[in-house]
């Protein structure tokens, strides 16, 4: 459906790249024809992603960067630029998020969540939107929602999430208004359950919750990654330019069945969220 060269000549900044849904984004824009440049806090996924990347004859560089850290960021982004010569399009796609009964939630753990996704989205916004207004030079954002971040929705059990998304949603819808007038374009994208090793262990951790999951699913499956990485190419690409401050949804039409993903959790006794929170990655 799309042309090869579909995002050449385009450099990605992309969080979260070296895992999960940032590396098939960032595998998926690289065969469209964009350069590479990804960042996480792990060196190895990192420099594992940017083999692949080059494998596809495509350029990739990466640096580690922990989004929470504002100077951590602009450093990178000086790294990435110096890499490319520039910077013309961010995927803010790093994210923490875990399954649990709010009351048993430290206050660090709120902080935790919150810093990666609604500070870190900030961040990285910041510090290239800047740029690109004091270049003028245009730019293009995609951001990661989730469905349970729209007005109207929510979800039990991944508030700290909740919290952070509607935020990064808010700031995508206002920044999508203010920045237009720069040539700075904002979208996000809402997925649904995509399996990653990431988000599985720490909000399916078992077998049976996976199962439920699955069949409550009105498709009775998960999302492809290279369904969510399409539909990114196509809002990044300038196919999409008429398009700003949207969200779009791709989860089969689970958030219609009823709003909150993780609300079902409400009929779990006690006993079975103490095995639950043994089981799940912190
Ligand atoms: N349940 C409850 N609290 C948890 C937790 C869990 N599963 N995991 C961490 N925390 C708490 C910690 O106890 C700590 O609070 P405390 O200092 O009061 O004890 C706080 O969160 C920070 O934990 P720490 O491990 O130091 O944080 P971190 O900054 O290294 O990691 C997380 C950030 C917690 C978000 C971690 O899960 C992570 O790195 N996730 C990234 C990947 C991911 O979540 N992918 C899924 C995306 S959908």
């Amino acid at each position: 459906m799309f042309q090869p060269d579909l995002l050449k000549g385009r450099s990605i900044f992309i969080t979260g790249g070296g895992t999960g849904l940032g590396r098939s984004m960032a595998l998926r824009f690289a065969e469209l024809g964009a350069n590479l440049f990804l960042t996480g806090r792990r060196e190895e996924p990192l420099a594992k992603t940017c083999d692949e990347i080059r494998k596809k004859n495509a350029r990739a560089a990466y640096a580690c960067c922990d989004v929470r850290d504002f100077a951590a960021v602009e450093k990178t982004v000086a790294a990435a630029e110096k890499e490319f010569g520039r910077i013309d399009t961010l995927v803010n796609n790093a994210a923490g998020n875990f399954i649990a009964r709010t009351e048993k939630l430290s206050p660090n753990a709120f902080a935790a969540v919150t810093g990666i996704v609604l500070q870190g989205t900030f961040h990285c916004t910041l510090v290239l939107g800047r740029k690109w207004i004091a270049a003028r030079q245009p730019g293009n954002i995609l951001n990661i929602a989730a469905t349970y971040a729209a007005v109207g929705s929510g979800s039990g059990f991944v508030v700290p999430s909740a919290c952070a998304k509607a935020g990064v949603l808010a700031m995508t819808r206002s920044l999508a208004v203010e920045w237009a007038r720069h040539k700075i374009r904002l979208n996000a994208i809402a997925p649904g359950p995509f399996p990653t090793e990431g988000a599985w262990s720490r909000l399916l951790p078992t077998n049976d919750l996976e199962e439920r999951a699955r069949l409550a699913h009105p498709m009775k499956r998960f999302g492809r990654h290279e369904e969510l990485a399409n539909l990114a190419a196509y809002l990044l690409s300038d196919m999409s330019e008429y398009i700003n401050g949207e969200c779009v949804v791709i989860d089969g039409g689970l958030w219609l069945r009823g709003a909150g993903e993780f609300n079902d959790f409400v009929d779990f006794p006690d006993e079975a969220w103490e095995k639950l929170e043994g089981a799940r990655k912190r």
